[in-house]
């Protein structure tokens, strides 16, 4: 039996339709409250919006992926995303990614094995003139070096 969308998030779905000229128009909204609710967007979850809105799955796929917001498969209680982009590479960030993730065990886009810390390697975050640039749960690091990365790891809860 194909999963299906909770009473609840029928419920969202539908009010937020009602802001929005076409079902599909909604999408994004859509896969934002998905997520809340089912904390990822996996294949199961792909389809049951694309069902609650009418439009072809593989145009949900396009949009969840499209945009780093959305998770497509669970991730740790905190996401750390470090800029590896071209001011953020010049001053190390490649190096500085390399090292977070032998401190943490794990390759970029895992997470690790305690669910703690997701890290992802991601473009441009729009503070180059502070690079390298780490963000962590969305706070940002500037000026990264491993001594503050590692602070800021230990600090989260
Ligand atoms: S290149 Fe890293 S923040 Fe812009």
């Amino acid at each position: 039996m194909a999963p299906t969308l909770s009473p609840r998030l029928e419920q969202e779905i539908e009010r937020l339709c009602e802001r929005y000229p076409t079902r599909a128009a909604a999408l994004l909204p859509t896969l934002q409250a998905a997520q809340r609710e089912l904390g990822a967007l996996d294949e199961a979850a792909i389809g049951m919006v694309a069902g609650a809105l009418g439009v072809p799955a593989v145009r949900v796929q396009e949009v969840a992926t499209w945009y780093t917001m959305f998770k497509l498969r669970p991730e740790g209680r905190h996401l750390v995303e470090i800029c590896t982009n071209l001011s953020c590479h010049l001053c190390g960030g490649s190096e500085l990614l390399d090292a977070v993730c032998r401190e943490l065990g794990v390759r970029p886009g895992e997470t690790t094995a305690d669910g703690r810390f997701t890290v992802r390697e991601v473009e441009c975050l729009g503070s180059c003139g502070t690079a390298p640039v780490m963000q962590i749960d969305g706070a940002f690091v500037e000026n990264l070096t491993l001594e503050k990365a590692t602070a800021a790891l230990q600090s989260a809860p």
